[in-house]
Protein backbone atom coordinates (compact mmCIF):
# COMPACT_ATOMS: atom_id res chain seq x y z
CA UNK A 1 0.00 0.00 0.00
CA UNK A 2 1.52 3.27 -0.71
CA UNK A 3 2.65 5.40 1.75
CA UNK A 4 4.73 8.62 1.57
CA UNK A 5 5.95 8.06 4.67
CA UNK A 6 7.70 5.08 3.77
CA UNK A 7 10.35 6.06 1.91
CA UNK A 8 12.05 8.56 4.68
CA UNK A 9 11.87 5.43 6.36
CA UNK A 10 13.85 3.68 3.66
CA UNK A 11 15.96 7.07 3.50
CA UNK A 12 16.80 7.06 7.31
CA UNK A 13 17.66 3.67 7.66
CA UNK A 14 19.73 3.32 4.43
CA UNK A 15 21.41 6.69 5.49
CA UNK A 16 23.15 5.33 8.71
CA UNK A 17 25.82 3.62 6.05
CA UNK A 18 26.51 7.45 5.26
CA UNK A 19 26.65 7.82 9.08
CA UNK A 20 28.55 4.80 9.88
CA UNK A 21 30.82 6.02 6.89
CA UNK A 22 31.52 8.99 8.74
CA UNK A 23 31.35 7.54 12.33
CA UNK A 24 33.86 4.95 11.21
CA UNK A 25 36.46 7.42 9.65
CA UNK A 26 36.14 9.72 12.86
CA UNK A 27 36.36 7.58 15.37
CA UNK A 28 40.24 7.05 14.81
CA UNK A 29 41.10 10.73 15.81
CA UNK A 30 40.26 10.38 19.55
CA UNK A 31 41.64 6.81 20.10
CA UNK A 32 44.70 7.63 18.67
CA UNK A 33 46.37 9.27 21.73
CA UNK A 34 45.62 6.56 23.66
CA UNK A 35 46.62 4.02 21.79
CA UNK A 36 50.21 5.82 21.01
CA UNK A 37 50.31 5.50 24.83
CA UNK A 38 49.07 1.95 25.47
CA UNK A 39 50.71 0.30 22.56
CA UNK A 40 53.53 2.61 22.42
CA UNK A 41 53.25 3.28 18.73
CA UNK A 42 55.74 5.59 16.64
CA UNK A 43 54.14 7.86 14.12
CA UNK A 44 54.32 5.17 11.51
CA UNK A 45 52.56 3.20 13.53
CA UNK A 46 50.28 5.66 13.77
CA UNK A 47 49.64 6.27 10.45
CA UNK A 48 49.59 2.78 9.38
CA UNK A 49 46.42 2.21 11.47
CA UNK A 50 44.89 5.10 9.98
CA UNK A 51 45.93 4.34 6.50
CA UNK A 52 44.77 0.68 6.77
CA UNK A 53 41.26 1.41 7.14
CA UNK A 54 41.78 4.10 3.94
CA UNK A 55 43.38 0.89 2.07
CA UNK A 56 40.12 -1.40 2.97
CA UNK A 57 37.84 1.40 1.62
CA UNK A 58 39.80 1.75 -1.52
CA UNK A 59 39.14 -2.55 -2.15
CA UNK A 60 35.19 -2.26 -1.04
CA UNK A 61 35.29 1.03 -3.42
CA UNK A 62 36.99 -0.94 -6.32
CA UNK A 63 34.86 -4.31 -5.77
CA UNK A 64 31.25 -2.53 -5.20
CA UNK A 65 30.18 -1.84 -8.75
CA UNK A 66 30.14 -5.39 -9.71
CA UNK A 67 28.73 -7.02 -6.24
CA UNK A 68 25.89 -4.62 -5.82
CA UNK A 69 25.29 -5.76 -9.83
CA UNK A 70 25.03 -9.36 -9.08
CA UNK A 71 23.79 -9.74 -5.33
CA UNK A 72 21.64 -6.91 -5.29
CA UNK A 73 22.14 -3.48 -3.61
CA UNK A 74 20.51 -5.00 -0.24
CA UNK A 75 22.46 -7.87 0.30
CA UNK A 76 25.51 -6.12 0.14
CA UNK A 77 24.42 -3.51 2.42
CA UNK A 78 23.49 -6.27 5.18
CA UNK A 79 26.86 -8.17 4.33
CA UNK A 80 28.81 -4.27 4.89
CA UNK A 81 26.23 -4.03 8.22
CA UNK A 82 27.78 -7.02 9.56
CA UNK A 83 31.66 -6.28 8.66
CA UNK A 84 31.02 -2.79 10.19
CA UNK A 85 29.67 -4.48 13.73
CA UNK A 86 31.88 -7.60 13.63
CA UNK A 87 34.78 -4.91 12.47
CA UNK A 88 34.25 -2.42 15.64
CA UNK A 89 34.22 -5.56 18.02
CA UNK A 90 37.35 -7.12 16.68
CA UNK A 91 38.53 -3.46 17.01
CA UNK A 92 37.75 -2.76 19.88
CA UNK A 93 39.11 -6.01 21.64
CA UNK A 94 42.60 -6.44 19.41
CA UNK A 95 45.23 -7.23 22.09
CA UNK A 96 48.25 -5.68 19.74
CA UNK A 97 48.89 -3.17 17.15
CA UNK A 98 49.06 -5.50 14.24
CA UNK A 99 45.70 -7.33 14.84
CA UNK A 100 43.63 -3.51 15.06
CA UNK A 101 45.75 -2.95 12.01
CA UNK A 102 44.06 -5.84 10.20
CA UNK A 103 40.81 -5.33 11.85
CA UNK A 104 40.71 -1.35 10.61
CA UNK A 105 41.46 -2.81 7.20
CA UNK A 106 38.62 -4.93 7.42
CA UNK A 107 36.36 -2.45 8.59
CA UNK A 108 37.44 -0.54 5.86
CA UNK A 109 36.21 -2.75 3.42
CA UNK A 110 32.50 -1.89 4.33
CA UNK A 111 33.11 1.63 4.70
CA UNK A 112 34.11 1.53 1.08
CA UNK A 113 31.26 -0.18 -0.22
CA UNK A 114 28.76 1.86 2.20
CA UNK A 115 30.00 4.90 0.48
CA UNK A 116 28.39 3.60 -2.92
CA UNK A 117 26.51 1.43 -2.32
CA UNK A 118 24.11 3.50 0.22
CA UNK A 119 23.94 6.57 -2.12
CA UNK A 120 23.28 4.15 -4.68
CA UNK A 121 20.23 2.33 -2.78
CA UNK A 122 18.56 5.26 -1.58
CA UNK A 123 18.56 6.98 -5.11
CA UNK A 124 16.83 4.04 -6.52
CA UNK A 125 14.04 3.69 -4.37
CA UNK A 126 13.41 7.85 -3.79
CA UNK A 127 11.14 9.24 -5.87
CA UNK A 128 12.45 11.44 -8.73
CA UNK A 129 10.94 13.92 -7.08
CA UNK A 130 13.28 14.23 -4.39
CA UNK A 131 16.33 12.69 -5.59
CA UNK A 132 18.68 15.93 -6.01
CA UNK A 133 18.90 16.64 -3.11
CA UNK A 134 20.12 13.15 -1.83
CA UNK A 135 23.92 13.48 -2.85
CA UNK A 136 24.18 16.63 -0.71
CA UNK A 137 22.10 14.63 1.84
CA UNK A 138 25.33 12.06 2.44
CA UNK A 139 27.70 14.28 2.80
CA UNK A 140 25.73 15.72 5.77
CA UNK A 141 25.37 12.13 7.19
CA UNK A 142 29.16 11.50 7.00
CA UNK A 143 29.69 14.67 8.43
CA UNK A 144 27.15 14.00 11.18
CA UNK A 145 29.05 10.72 12.04
CA UNK A 146 32.04 12.33 12.42
CA UNK A 147 30.61 14.32 14.80
CA UNK A 148 29.15 11.76 16.72
CA UNK A 149 32.57 9.47 16.60
CA UNK A 150 34.19 12.68 18.49
CA UNK A 151 31.02 13.13 20.63
CA UNK A 152 31.49 9.38 21.84
CA UNK A 153 35.32 9.35 21.80
CA UNK A 154 35.35 12.69 24.06
CA UNK A 155 32.97 11.00 26.73
CA UNK A 156 34.88 8.07 26.82
CA UNK A 157 38.21 9.65 27.17
CA UNK A 158 39.62 9.24 30.14
CA UNK A 159 43.22 10.58 31.25
CA UNK A 160 43.74 7.82 33.75
CA UNK A 161 42.69 4.83 31.83
CA UNK A 162 44.84 4.57 28.68
CA UNK A 163 42.64 1.85 27.42
CA UNK A 164 40.02 4.26 27.53
CA UNK A 165 40.38 3.87 23.13
CA UNK A 166 38.35 0.34 23.19
CA UNK A 167 34.75 1.73 24.11
CA UNK A 168 35.45 4.21 21.51
CA UNK A 169 35.22 1.70 18.63
CA UNK A 170 32.76 -0.88 20.44
CA UNK A 171 30.20 2.35 20.10
CA UNK A 172 30.33 1.86 16.61
CA UNK A 173 27.91 -1.48 16.89
CA UNK A 174 25.53 0.82 17.79
CA UNK A 175 24.85 2.48 14.33
CA UNK A 176 25.60 -1.08 12.68
CA UNK A 177 23.04 -2.96 14.47
CA UNK A 178 20.40 0.00 13.36
CA UNK A 179 21.78 -0.61 10.03
CA UNK A 180 21.25 -4.59 9.55
CA UNK A 181 17.92 -4.50 11.40
CA UNK A 182 16.76 -1.68 9.25
CA UNK A 183 18.00 -3.26 5.90
CA UNK A 184 16.33 -6.81 7.11
CA UNK A 185 13.34 -5.47 6.60
CA UNK A 186 13.79 -3.54 3.90
CA UNK A 187 12.99 -4.18 0.11
CA UNK A 188 15.43 -4.44 -2.53
CA UNK A 189 15.31 -1.71 -5.11
CA UNK A 190 12.81 -1.50 -8.30
CA UNK A 191 15.57 -0.75 -10.87
CA UNK A 192 17.44 -3.57 -9.52
CA UNK A 193 14.71 -6.01 -9.76
CA UNK A 194 13.82 -4.84 -12.99
CA UNK A 195 17.56 -5.30 -14.18
CA UNK A 196 16.81 -8.83 -13.16
CA UNK A 197 13.73 -9.16 -14.82
CA UNK A 198 11.57 -9.54 -11.53
CA UNK A 199 9.02 -7.26 -12.67
CA UNK A 200 6.48 -8.11 -10.29
CA UNK A 201 8.55 -7.94 -7.04
CA UNK A 202 9.60 -4.12 -8.62
CA UNK A 203 6.08 -3.35 -8.75
CA UNK A 204 5.25 -4.35 -5.80
CA UNK A 205 7.94 -2.32 -3.86
CA UNK A 206 7.03 0.88 -6.05
CA UNK A 207 3.45 0.62 -4.87
CA UNK A 208 4.91 0.99 -1.72
CA UNK A 209 7.02 4.05 -2.44
CA UNK A 210 5.59 5.69 -5.46
CA UNK A 211 2.66 7.40 -5.66
CA UNK A 212 0.14 5.09 -7.74
CA UNK A 213 -0.82 7.08 -10.41
CA UNK A 214 3.09 7.04 -11.39
CA UNK A 215 4.24 3.28 -10.90
CA UNK A 216 3.62 2.48 -14.60
CA UNK A 217 5.12 5.27 -15.74
CA UNK A 218 8.08 4.69 -13.57
CA UNK A 219 8.08 0.50 -14.76
CA UNK A 220 7.75 1.76 -18.47
CA UNK A 221 11.18 4.22 -18.02
CA UNK A 222 12.99 1.81 -16.25
CA UNK A 223 12.53 -0.70 -18.66
CA UNK A 224 13.57 2.24 -20.90
CA UNK A 225 16.72 3.00 -19.46
CA UNK A 226 17.59 -0.80 -19.00
CA UNK A 227 17.34 -1.20 -22.22
CA UNK A 228 19.76 2.01 -22.99
CA UNK A 229 22.38 0.54 -20.25
CA UNK A 230 22.46 -2.11 -22.40
CA UNK A 231 23.44 -0.90 -25.25
CA UNK A 232 25.82 0.94 -23.12
CA UNK A 233 29.07 2.76 -24.39
CA UNK A 234 31.77 0.15 -23.58
CA UNK A 235 33.33 1.94 -20.45
CA UNK A 236 36.83 2.42 -22.64
CA UNK A 237 34.59 5.80 -23.73
CA UNK A 238 35.60 7.22 -20.26
CA UNK A 239 39.06 6.83 -21.61
CA UNK A 240 38.10 8.52 -24.93
CA UNK A 241 39.47 12.24 -25.55
CA UNK A 242 35.68 14.16 -25.79
CA UNK A 243 35.59 12.88 -22.22
CA UNK A 244 39.16 13.55 -20.97
CA UNK A 245 37.81 17.12 -19.26
CA UNK A 246 35.17 15.25 -17.31
CA UNK A 247 37.85 12.50 -16.11
CA UNK A 248 40.40 15.54 -15.21
CA UNK A 249 37.54 16.83 -13.27
CA UNK A 250 36.62 14.03 -11.43
CA UNK A 251 40.25 12.97 -10.47
CA UNK A 252 41.58 16.47 -10.21
CA UNK A 253 38.67 18.04 -7.76
CA UNK A 254 39.06 14.47 -5.64
CA UNK A 255 42.67 15.42 -5.64
CA UNK A 256 42.73 19.17 -3.90
CA UNK A 257 39.39 17.75 -1.77
CA UNK A 258 42.25 15.94 -0.45
CA UNK A 259 45.51 17.24 -0.79
CA UNK A 260 44.58 20.81 0.88
CA UNK A 261 44.78 18.17 4.08
CA UNK A 262 41.46 18.01 5.03
CA UNK A 263 41.67 14.40 6.70
CA UNK A 264 45.58 15.41 8.84
CA UNK A 265 42.64 17.79 10.41
CA UNK A 266 39.60 15.31 10.59
CA UNK A 267 41.59 12.21 11.69
CA UNK A 268 44.52 13.97 13.76
CA UNK A 269 43.01 17.06 15.59
CA UNK A 270 43.52 15.39 19.10
CA UNK A 271 47.17 15.40 18.33
CA UNK A 272 47.94 18.58 16.48
CA UNK A 273 46.13 19.95 19.66
CA UNK A 274 48.67 18.22 21.86
CA UNK A 275 51.57 19.65 19.99
CA UNK A 276 50.01 22.94 20.25
CA UNK A 277 50.31 22.61 23.81
CA UNK A 278 46.81 21.10 24.99
CA UNK A 279 47.23 19.50 27.83
CA UNK A 280 45.88 15.31 28.43
CA UNK A 281 44.18 14.07 25.57
CA UNK A 282 40.86 14.79 27.45
CA UNK A 283 40.95 18.11 26.52
CA UNK A 284 42.40 17.85 23.34
CA UNK A 285 39.30 15.56 22.02
CA UNK A 286 37.22 18.18 23.18
CA UNK A 287 38.65 20.65 21.17
CA UNK A 288 38.16 18.13 18.63
CA UNK A 289 34.13 18.29 19.11
CA UNK A 290 34.28 21.62 17.74
CA UNK A 291 35.70 20.81 14.69
CA UNK A 292 33.17 18.28 14.22
CA UNK A 293 29.90 20.75 14.92
CA UNK A 294 31.51 23.42 12.91
CA UNK A 295 31.56 21.25 10.20
CA UNK A 296 28.04 19.94 10.30
CA UNK A 297 26.70 23.40 10.56
CA UNK A 298 29.07 24.88 7.54
CA UNK A 299 27.59 21.01 5.70
CA UNK A 300 24.21 22.97 5.90
CA UNK A 301 24.84 25.99 5.33
CA UNK A 302 26.44 24.87 1.63
CA UNK A 303 23.02 22.90 0.83
CA UNK A 304 21.61 26.23 0.61
CA UNK A 305 24.36 27.90 -1.17
CA UNK A 306 25.42 24.99 -3.73
CA UNK A 307 22.37 25.94 -5.95
CA UNK A 308 22.45 29.51 -5.02
CA UNK A 309 25.68 30.63 -5.63
CA UNK A 310 26.76 28.10 -7.60
CA UNK A 311 29.49 25.83 -8.03
CA UNK A 312 32.42 28.07 -9.86
CA UNK A 313 31.65 30.87 -7.03
CA UNK A 314 31.94 28.16 -3.88
CA UNK A 315 34.78 26.75 -5.02
CA UNK A 316 36.76 29.99 -5.21
CA UNK A 317 35.98 31.69 -1.96
CA UNK A 318 36.07 28.41 -0.51
CA UNK A 319 39.36 27.52 -1.32
CA UNK A 320 40.99 31.20 -0.98
CA UNK A 321 39.63 30.43 2.75
CA UNK A 322 41.31 27.27 3.04
CA UNK A 323 44.49 28.35 1.39
CA UNK A 324 44.47 31.51 4.02
CA UNK A 325 43.15 29.15 6.99
CA UNK A 326 45.93 26.79 6.20
CA UNK A 327 48.50 29.74 6.26
CA UNK A 328 47.12 31.20 9.60
CA UNK A 329 47.36 27.06 11.06
CA UNK A 330 51.43 27.03 10.04
CA UNK A 331 51.66 30.69 11.48
CA UNK A 332 50.43 29.45 14.95
CA UNK A 333 53.26 27.20 15.02
CA UNK A 334 55.51 28.76 13.80
CA UNK A 335 55.24 32.00 16.38
CA UNK A 336 54.03 29.61 19.14
CA UNK A 337 56.74 30.62 21.59
CA UNK A 338 55.76 34.42 21.32
CA UNK A 339 52.60 33.37 21.52
CA UNK A 340 52.32 31.38 24.44
CA UNK A 341 49.11 30.72 26.21
CA UNK A 342 47.53 31.79 22.96
CA UNK A 343 48.59 29.89 20.62
CA UNK A 344 45.81 26.70 21.54
CA UNK A 345 43.06 30.03 20.84
CA UNK A 346 44.97 31.17 17.88
CA UNK A 347 45.03 27.62 16.53
CA UNK A 348 41.74 26.43 17.27
CA UNK A 349 40.32 29.70 15.58
CA UNK A 350 41.96 28.95 12.37
CA UNK A 351 41.46 25.36 12.35
CA UNK A 352 37.35 26.20 12.85
CA UNK A 353 37.68 28.58 9.48
CA UNK A 354 39.80 26.27 7.76
CA UNK A 355 36.72 23.50 8.29
CA UNK A 356 34.10 25.81 7.94
CA UNK A 357 35.22 27.02 4.14
CA UNK A 358 35.97 23.22 3.35
CA UNK A 359 32.55 22.26 4.27
CA UNK A 360 30.70 24.93 2.39
CA UNK A 361 32.90 24.40 -0.87
CA UNK A 362 35.33 21.27 -1.31
CA UNK A 363 33.54 18.80 0.66
CA UNK A 364 30.28 19.11 -1.05
CA UNK A 365 31.63 19.95 -4.05
CA UNK A 366 33.61 17.06 -4.89
CA UNK A 367 31.01 14.48 -4.50
CA UNK A 368 28.43 16.63 -6.30
CA UNK A 369 30.75 17.04 -9.17
CA UNK A 370 31.47 13.78 -9.87
CA UNK A 371 27.74 12.90 -10.47
CA UNK A 372 27.50 15.41 -12.46
CA UNK A 373 30.32 15.77 -15.16
CA UNK A 374 29.67 12.43 -16.71
CA UNK A 375 27.25 10.83 -19.34
CA UNK A 376 24.62 8.87 -18.34
CA UNK A 377 25.46 6.04 -19.83
CA UNK A 378 29.07 6.30 -18.02
CA UNK A 379 27.80 7.73 -15.17
CA UNK A 380 28.56 4.97 -12.73
CA UNK A 381 31.64 4.09 -13.85
CA UNK A 382 32.84 7.73 -14.00
CA UNK A 383 31.67 8.20 -10.53
CA UNK A 384 33.07 5.32 -9.15
CA UNK A 385 36.71 6.58 -10.11
CA UNK A 386 35.99 9.88 -8.69
CA UNK A 387 35.18 7.85 -5.18
CA UNK A 388 38.34 5.68 -6.21
CA UNK A 389 40.56 8.63 -6.82
CA UNK A 390 39.25 10.18 -3.20
CA UNK A 391 40.07 7.65 -0.95
CA UNK A 392 43.71 6.67 -2.40
CA UNK A 393 44.55 10.25 -2.27
CA UNK A 394 43.04 10.79 1.01
CA UNK A 395 45.56 7.34 2.13
CA UNK A 396 48.45 9.21 0.33
CA UNK A 397 47.79 12.22 2.46
CA UNK A 398 47.13 10.80 5.42
CA UNK A 399 50.49 8.45 5.73
CA UNK A 400 52.55 10.61 4.54
CA UNK A 401 51.28 13.40 7.24
CA UNK A 402 52.97 12.62 10.38
CA UNK A 403 56.13 11.87 7.54
CA UNK A 404 56.09 15.25 6.20
CA UNK A 405 56.59 16.70 9.98
CA UNK A 406 59.58 14.89 10.63
CA UNK A 407 61.18 15.68 6.92
CA UNK A 408 60.51 19.18 7.93
CA UNK A 409 61.62 18.80 11.54
CA UNK A 410 64.97 17.33 10.80
CA UNK A 411 65.75 20.52 7.98
CA UNK A 412 64.85 23.42 10.54
CA UNK A 413 65.93 21.21 13.58
CA UNK A 414 62.45 22.45 15.18
CA UNK A 415 59.40 20.70 15.55
CA UNK A 416 57.02 24.09 15.75
CA UNK A 417 58.81 24.53 12.07
CA UNK A 418 58.07 21.29 11.24
CA UNK A 419 54.80 21.25 11.49
CA UNK A 420 54.17 25.13 10.08
CA UNK A 421 55.91 24.32 6.83
CA UNK A 422 53.53 21.39 6.59
CA UNK A 423 50.58 23.32 6.61
CA UNK A 424 52.06 25.53 4.24
CA UNK A 425 52.82 22.86 2.26
CA UNK A 426 48.70 22.36 1.97
CA UNK A 427 48.21 26.12 1.45
CA UNK A 428 50.69 26.27 -1.40
CA UNK A 429 48.22 23.53 -3.13
CA UNK A 430 45.05 25.35 -2.13
CA UNK A 431 46.90 28.03 -4.47
CA UNK A 432 47.64 25.44 -7.01
CA UNK A 433 43.94 24.42 -6.87
CA UNK A 434 42.81 28.23 -7.41
CA UNK A 435 44.30 28.12 -10.67
CA UNK A 436 43.39 24.90 -11.69
CA UNK A 437 39.87 25.49 -11.03
CA UNK A 438 39.96 28.63 -12.98
CA UNK A 439 40.50 26.36 -15.99
CA UNK A 440 38.42 22.86 -14.77
CA UNK A 441 35.55 23.27 -12.74
CA UNK A 442 32.54 23.98 -14.40
CA UNK A 443 29.54 25.63 -13.51
CA UNK A 444 26.87 23.04 -13.93
CA UNK A 445 24.04 25.06 -11.75
CA UNK A 446 21.44 25.13 -13.30
CA UNK A 447 22.42 23.38 -16.57
CA UNK A 448 20.77 19.77 -17.50
CA UNK A 449 22.94 16.73 -17.44
CA UNK A 450 22.06 16.20 -21.16
CA UNK A 451 23.46 19.77 -21.98
CA UNK A 452 26.46 19.24 -19.95
CA UNK A 453 27.25 15.95 -22.25
CA UNK A 454 26.49 18.04 -25.58
CA UNK A 455 29.16 20.57 -24.06
CA UNK A 456 31.73 17.73 -23.89
CA UNK A 457 30.81 16.15 -27.93
CA UNK A 458 31.27 19.59 -29.28
CA UNK A 459 34.73 20.13 -27.83
CA UNK A 460 33.82 22.81 -25.30
CA UNK A 461 35.85 23.94 -22.54
CA UNK A 462 35.20 23.29 -18.61
CA UNK A 463 34.97 27.07 -17.87
CA UNK A 464 32.76 27.84 -20.55
CA UNK A 465 29.77 25.72 -19.30
C1 LIG B 1 35.68 13.96 2.26
C2 LIG B 1 36.19 13.16 3.42
C3 LIG B 1 36.22 14.06 4.65
C4 LIG B 1 34.87 14.70 4.89
C5 LIG B 1 34.93 15.70 6.00
C6 LIG B 1 34.33 14.51 2.58
O1 LIG B 1 33.83 15.23 1.50
O2 LIG B 1 35.61 13.14 1.10
O3 LIG B 1 37.46 12.67 3.11
O4 LIG B 1 36.59 13.32 5.77
O5 LIG B 1 34.42 15.35 3.72
O6 LIG B 1 33.68 16.25 6.25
Amino acid sequence: MYNKNFVWIIAAIAATGGLLFGFDTGVISGAIPFLRTDFVLTDGEVENITAFGLIGAVIGALLCGRITDIFGRRKVILVSAFVFATGALWSGFAPNANQLLISRLYLGLAIGVSSFATPLYIAEVSPTKIRGTLVSMFQLLITVGILAAYVSDSYFADNNNPESWRPMFYVGVIPAMILFIGMFFLPETPRWLMSKGREDEARKVLEKTEDPAVIKQSIANMRNDIQKDSEQMPWTEVFKPWLRNALIIAAGIMFFQQFVGINTVIYYSPEIFLKAGFEGNQAAILASVSVGVVNVLFTILSLFLIDRIGRRKLFFIGTTGICFSLILIGLCFAFSGMLGEYTKIALVASMLCYIAFFAISLGPLGWLIISEVFPLRVRGLGSSIGSLANWGFNTLVVWTFFKMIGGFNSMFGNEEMGTASTFWVFAVIAIIALVWGYFFIPETKGVSLEKIEEHWRKGGKPKDL
